[in-house]
């Protein structure tokens, strides 16, 4: 993933849906979206997001699911859609889609980025037929336009204008995807009408880039941290320890992969290191880095919240990606430097997330175990139902 000789590559549904985007770009064009992007992700930015958009959707959520108890007095709820809901505003604020603030708007906004984000990886679906899911992807994303991302789009064109004629400070545009493109005047190309336009495939790639990975990965975290505890009761105080919860996290996230793999194409001749040999134009593909594993020590298959993290490591290994095309969201998941952030008050969504469900006594339902997907292969749970025993 370091290496100069490989491009990105992927199945055909990266290039329907991604193609231009910072994710599948190359060269001058990655370096330039990377200087346009990368201010998204400043830590005040960083700090705005986690604290005005996912802190009050989390609320909201669990409010929602306290609300209602079994005949037993207990409150159950599902880690999974609890993630989704607190994910989806702040992936539609950071991409600039305004109007996702109604508990209706936000469930049907939310339903439509999960269809995207199946059709961007429709080849790891198990259905037989992956065209109907990139057609249904290819909808849901027109129909996301329709309703909410044209509107979006003008009345930042308009600012835009505005900005341009002295009329508004840079200051006070909003900090979004589609404000960045419209001041860059980086809006269309040629083909649009052919094909998923140019600028609502990058809508799709951060709205998809936001909500799909973190929810693929905090159950995990749910699930290690809910056996680490009966295996040593003594951590049980430090569910609530956003220090403690930031090196559990990282140990799931090292654990797991967002995707089952992730694929590059050689630009010329390479012989790896192993030996072997990949001809100029072959594809290539990284399937569950070995380097999260071995690098860790003889225990490295393990989740072990007490793990010395080698010299020169990220404590979640290649999670995030390595090289030039690694994470531009990670400080928003995993907070600065996978710590807290004491000047601005954040952790990260992740710390943030897990941290509101221990703060009401979340433990799996032992009647109910975590469900993993039955229609692809991601590595994940789509269901983990919890007791909030505080609640
Ligand atoms: C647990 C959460 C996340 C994980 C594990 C994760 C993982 C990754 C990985 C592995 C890559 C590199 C892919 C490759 O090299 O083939 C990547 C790239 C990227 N991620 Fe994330 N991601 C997460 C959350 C996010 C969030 C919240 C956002 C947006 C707000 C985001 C936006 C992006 C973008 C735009 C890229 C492309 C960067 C580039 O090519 O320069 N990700 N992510």
């Amino acid at each position: 993933m370091k290496s100069q000789d490989f491009v990105m590559a992927g199945a055909d549904e990266r290039f329907i849906f991604l193609e231009d985007t910072l994710i599948m770009a190359e060269g001058e064009q990655h370096s330039e979206l990377t200087r346009l992007f990368a201010p998204l992700m400043s830590r005040q930015a960083v700090a705005y997001y986690e604290l005005q958009l996912v802190e009050p959707a989390i609320q909201d959520s669990i409010a929602e699911m306290t609300s209602t108890r079994g005949e037993d007095g207990k409150v159950r709820a599902d880690v999974v859609p609890l993630i989704h809901a607190a994910l989806t505003r702040i992936s539609a604020r950071v991409t600039g889609v305004d109007g996702v603030d109604s508990k209706q708007a936000t469930e049907r906004f939310r339903d439509m980025v999960l269809a995207v984000s199946a059709a961007t990886t429709a080849s790891y679906s198990s259905a037989t037929n992956p065209g109907a899911i990139i057609q249904k992807g290819k909808d849901a994303l027109q129909a996301l336009a329709d309703e909410w991302m044209q509107a979006s789009l003008d009345r930042r064109i308009a600012l835009a204008k505005q900005h341009k004629a002295g009329e508004i400070e840079a200051a006070d545009l909003p900090r979004d995807v589609l404000m960045s493109l419209c001041l860059a005047e980086d809006l269309s190309r040629p083909d649009d009408d052919k094909r998923v336009p140019y600028v609502w495939r990058h809508c799709a790639q951060f709205l998809t880039g936001s909500i799909k990975t973190t929810s693929h990965m905090l159950p995990h975290a749910f699930v290690h941290i809910d056996e680490w505890i009966k295996e040593h009761p003594e951590d049980r105080p430090n569910l609530t320890d956003p220090e403690w919860l930031h090196r559990a996290i990282a140990e799931a996230f090292r654990l797991h992969q967002t995707t089952p793999a992730r694929f590059r194409k050689a630009t010329r001749d390479v012989e790896l290191s192993t030996g072997r040999k990949v001809a100029s134009g072959e594809m290539v593909a990284i399937h569950a880095p070995v380097a999260n594993v071995e690098a860790f020590g003889e225990d490295g298959r393990y989740f072990n919240i007490h793990r010395e993290v080698p010299k020169g490591k990220k404590a979640w290994g290649m999670t995030f990606g390595i090289g030039k095309h690694s994470c531009i969201g990670q400080n928003l998941v995993t907070g600065i430097m996978n710590k807290g952030d004491a000047k601005h008050g954040t952790h990260g969504t992740a710390v943030r997330l897990l941290k509101a469900m221990y703060e009401l006594g979340a433990e799996l339902d032992p009647d109910n175990p975590p469900q993993r997907p039955h229609d692809n292969l991601h590595d994940t749970w789509e269901s983990v139902p919890v007791i909030l025993h505080k609640a």
